[in-house]
């Protein structure tokens, strides 16, 4: 695209688009980057600059780009059927044949599918299906949600209320009552002299003491992030998922695993679940179901719970696009990706641990206070010249690391102090290698 192009669209972008999670002021000074191709772990700007996708657009394109199998599965589907509700007693074949595959996929007894258009639509549907649940089953006062600081749900009311982030929700004066939040496993952050372990011991003793204090019978679930991603990629430290899956199971509080980030294999595992056999009652997907190539979201449900609400009569939730066809078959299309290039183990044996070798080089870094990853996704915590003790509210060192790597031509995501990574599953060695040393320049030039 010439330059006279790109300008047009800056202008028109400026006139007319709010972004999401964006300082417009910013934006508006600097002119819209536009994305113009993506082609495997690289996407190309409109002024012909190449960049390496670190991030794998949002947490999601883990297939990469320009997968001729999905395009062609949603070229297929658009011609034959665009579209068809799930409504009025009907629905079609990718719809059907994706909520079987993800019941023989998904752990335990998550054998029913609910489908939506988005990571926070997904989380919205377990909130409302929990809700109706406990009416239908006379305790309409066990009402109250559970998160952890540090999480991240959604942008919905609701779903922004389940979000631990303040950034996320003071601004629209959230949470809204009923949702509470437990201390999220981050001891990094929390400057304490205790252990990962020691520190997440105490995060259950004060999660228990909260559930003590509201009164289980008013609690109807908690919802987890296996690794808790946009709020700062926090790994849970050992033993502490299970025990909060008991403190759980103990207090009849649901388990409610949020695998928008985690589900189909960034942790080396299909699930986070799995892989901490966390046995959830349900489970919220989103991102990694398509690799992000067209929108959808599923809310997978318990045996017993699924049970109950047919059970129950009319279920009067769902979207327009729950269901939809042309989204179902990108999804099985990536699933199939997933299953034939083997690319959960490649991130179990292969490119997560070498991933992680090369992150774990930055301990010791000047600039770095913390390194925290597993699987596919990692996070540096950075610091300033005068070390941890110098860090100050607003220094946002993410953002600034973010846009020297952008300088030297890697995408990485900034947030708050820290920089997050999560490329696409089809990462190369020389490609991981080209992404830590565009970060080891961007932190070299940040110090
Ligand atoms: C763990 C988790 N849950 C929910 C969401 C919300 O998904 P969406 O942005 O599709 O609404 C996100 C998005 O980043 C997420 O990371």
């Amino acid at each position: 695209m010439g330059k006279a192009g790109l300008a047009e669209l800056q202008a028109l972008d400026r006139e007319s688009h709010l972004h999401p999670f964006t300082q417009h002021s910013d934006l508006h000074a600097q002119g819209t980057r536009v994305i113009v191709r993506g082609d495997g772990c690289w996407l190309w700007e409109a002024t012909g600059r190449k960049l390496l996708d670190g991030l794998a657009g949002l947490w999601c394109v883990n297939v990469g780009y320009n997968r001729p199998e999905i395009i062609e599965a949603v070229h297929r589907q658009m011609g034959q059927l665009p579209y068809y509700c799930s409504f009025f007693n009907s629905t079609n074949e990718p719809a059907i044949r994706l909520a079987h595959r993800l019941s023989t996929l998904a752990p335990g007894r998550l054998r029913h599918a609910f489908f939506s258009g988005s990571g926070s639509e997904a989380n919205e549907t377990a909130l409302k299906l929990i809700r109706g649940w406990n009416k239908l089953r006379g305790k309409p006062g066990k009402n109250k949600v559970l998160s952890r600081t540090f999480s991240y749900h959604g942008v919905t009311l609701a779903t922004a209320s389940l979000t631990g982030l303040p950034s996320v929700s003071s601004p629209f004066d959230l949470p809204l009552p009923g949702f509470l939040h437990a201390p999220g496993p981050h001891p990094y952050d929390a400057g304490t002299a205790l252990s990962p372990e020691d520190y997440g011991k105490w995060c259950l003793e004060e999660t228990a003491r909260l559930i003590e204090r509201e009164g289980a019978d008013t609690i109807a679930a908690l919802f987890v992030e296996p690794v808790q991603g946009a709020g700062g990629v926090i790994v849970p430290p050992p033993g502490y998922l299970r025990s909060l899956r008991a403190l759980c199971r103990q207090n009849e509080i649901l388990f409610v695993a949020d695998e928008v980030i985690t589900g189909f294999g960034r942790l080396g595992s299909t699930f986070g679940s799995t892989l901490w056999e966390l046995d959830p009652d349900l489970m919220t997907l989103a991102k990694g179901i398509t690799s992000g190539y067209l929108p959808l979201g599923a809310t997978l449900v318990s045996d017993e719970i699924a049970g109950d609400l047919i059970g129950g009569g009319y279920l009067a939730h769902g979207f327009t696009y729950s269901g939809h066809p042309t989204c179902a078959a990108a999804a099985l299309a990536n699933l199939d990706i997933l299953e034939k290039d083997k690319l959960v183990e490649r991130v179990r044996d292969d490119i997560g641990p070498y991933f992680q070798t090369k992150l774990n080089e930055f301990r010791g870094h000047p600039a770095v206070g913390e390194v925290r990853g597993h699987g596919l996704i990692g996070a540096l915590d950075l610091v300033p010249r005068g070390g941890k003790a110098a860090l100050k509210p607003d220094l946002a060192l993410g953002a600034k690391a973010a846009q020297l790597a952008r300088d030297e031509g890697v995408i990485v995501r900034g947030i708050r102090n820290l920089i997050a990574l999560s490329p696409p599953f089809i990462i190369t060695k020389p490609e991981v290698d080209h992404l830590f040393d565009a970060v080891r320049a961007s932190l070299a030039k940040l110090t």
